[in-house]
């Protein structure tokens, strides 16, 4: 789980970047929070750096678009989908839970139930 920013620093409309390796970009589209991979599938651009439209981003290089609930292209020129990570907030407070961090979680809980 990664401390991203205070909830009051990322506006609806608003972005931002976590220097992750890869990167991580987290939206807030009207209100509702999302996490993706930063880099866009197409080529190197940022998709932090995008236009928000709703729960879609444009890529600012290419125009290609994503969808920030399943990480998907809707357009080209991306094929591929970025990965999604989960985001809560915590007491004010923005945490983005890494995709194969959720999944070590999920495998931990499953070991606590079957113990
Ligand atoms: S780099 Fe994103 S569409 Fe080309």
């Amino acid at each position: 789980m990664i401390p991203v920013c205070r909830l009051d620093d990322l506006p609806a409309g608003e972005s931002v970047r976590i220097d992750t390796t890869p990167p991580i970009a987290v939206f807030n589209a009207d209100g509702e929070l999302y996490a993706i991979d930063d880099t866009c599938t197409h080529q190197d651009a940022s998709l932090s750096e995008g236009w928000l439209e709703g729960c879609l981003v444009e890529c600012p290089l290419h125009a290609a678009s994503f969808d920030l609930r399943t990480g998907r292209p809707t357009c080209l020129p991306a094929r591929r989908a970025v990965r999604t990570h989960r985001v809560t907030v915590d007491d004010g407070m923005v945490h983005v839970h890494v995709a194969s961090e959720v999944l070590a979680e999920v495998a931990a809980e499953e070991e606590g139930t079957a113990a």
